[in-house]
């Protein structure tokens, strides 16, 4: 379950290692759903996941375990339990927030009397990181780059201070969910800009997720729009002059896809950004106002594309990593123009490698559909535990 949708995704693991076959399903996440109720939330994703199963899954192989991919910061006690912390990037459901999400979602599969069972949920950045880990073993980080952002990497238990009075193996490994998105949420080191504080504050939960908010899909077309609007408003600069631009007025109305055409404008005169203007917004542009615009974003994209590389750059210093790939995922990172260049750039400006360097040592790479087969490898690993009489970490069921 991400930001903007939701995939089913039934994966098979063979005996042969980094091998996986996957049948997938993809489902928008509907608008309404995600400032809507609790049950409406649970149901809509067990429909979809009933679904797939009576359309994929033909065998009777009794039940079916889940690895539930929930894109949101939860504390995990248990690998199959995970209470929210907080809903990001625009959801705003109540009577989620401080509970634990596995049974809301099992009870709304057991209401289907669906033979499924959750195994274990997982962030998406941890699966991004387990999946690109089990293809390539160089892995050491995994990345969301999409309607949110966010990484994961391994960290020894003995550098987890809040973990010490669990009095674990010090060397043992676990994955750590940076939830990198609420980086400064206290405002103390990046420079912001009116607009940033503006969508912060006009957000459902202001004051939190600064660095998402700065970087990540959801928020890009709304600072692009946000940006015009002012221009247009504020008398010294006047674009789109004596023209009616209601349309541009309404927030969220453009999303990142709608940058990502303008950035991929091949022509000279712009004349597709000029075609892109009319039809969705009902605006001319000139030549200037074109290229302004064309500018405006570059200038977010890469802002995006460099400060994604800051939270890169500082795990692999924390964890003196010298040479690693980093397994991407999400819109922004497959779709948006020029990111990976521009994050690439600067990810080797922060971590200084000689100009001469060849190939770049640290290098993010797309792990696509990941955070799903990540999932399926851990929900696997889970069951495998559990035949084997290995119930630490896994929640026992309710009394
Ligand atoms: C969530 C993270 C998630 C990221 C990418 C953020 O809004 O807090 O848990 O990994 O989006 O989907």
């Amino acid at each position: 379950m991400g930001g903007t949708n939701l995939r089913v995704c039934e994966i098979t693991l063979p005996e042969e290692k980094s091998e996986f076959d996957i049948i997938q399903s993809k489902y928008r996440m509907p608008e309404e759903l995600k400032t809507g109720k609790s049950e409406e939330l649970w149901e809509y994703i067990a429909d979809c996941v009933q679904q797939f199963f009576e359309f994929h899954h033909e065998e009777e192989t009794g039940v079916v375990p889940l690895g539930f991919t929930f894109s949101y910061p939860a504390t995990q006690n248990y690998i199959n339990h995970g209470i929210l912390q907080t809903w990001t990037k625009g959801f705003d459901i109540e009577g989620v927030e401080g509970h634990d999400v596995v049974p809301m979602l099992e009870d709304a599969i057991a209401k289907r009397g669906l033979p499924i069972k959750v195994s274990a949920l997982i962030n998406d950045t941890t699966g991004t990181l387990i999946a690109s880990a089990y293809t390539d073993i160089s892995t050491k980080i995994g990345c969301i780059f999409g309607t949110g952002c966010n990484a994961a990497y391994m960290e020894n238990v003995g550098s987890i201070p809040k973990l010490a009075h669990l009095k674990l193996d010090p060397d043992t490994s676990m994955a750590i969910n940076c939830e990198w998105g609420a980086f400064d949420n206290e405002h103390l080191v990046l420079p912001r800009t009116a607009y940033d504080v503006k969508i912060d504050r006009d957000s459902p939960r202001p004051g939190q997720q600064a660095f998402e908010k700065m970087v990540a899909g959801l928020y890009l077309g709304e600072i692009f729009r946000l940006v015009l609007v002012d221009l247009h408003d504020n008398n010294e600069v006047n674009i789109f002059e004596g023209q009616n631009i209601e349309r541009l007025r309404k927030p969220y109305s453009l999303d990142a896809s709608f940058l990502s055409s303008i950035e991929e404008d091949p022509y000279e005169n712009l004349s597709e950004t000029q075609d892109l203007l009319l039809k969705y917004l009902d605006i001319n542009t000139n030549r200037s106002e074109l290229e302004l615009i064309r500018r405006l974003t570059e200038l977010i994209g890469t802002r995006a594309a460099r400060l994604s590389a800051c939270g890169i750059a500082a795990i692999c210093k924390k964890k003196n990593i010298k040479s690693c790939h980093v397994g991407a995922d999400g819109s922004v990172f497959n779709k948006y123009p020029h990111f990976k260049e521009r994050n690439a750039a600067a990810l080797r400006e922060i971590l200084d490698w000689p100009s001469d360097t060849r190939k770049d040592p640290i290098e993010v790479v797309a792990s696509e559909d990941g955070s799903g087969v990540g999932a399926a490898v851990i929900a696997a690993l889970t069951n495998q535990r559990i035949r084997d009489g290995n119930l630490a970490g896994v929640k026992p069921p309710a009394a």
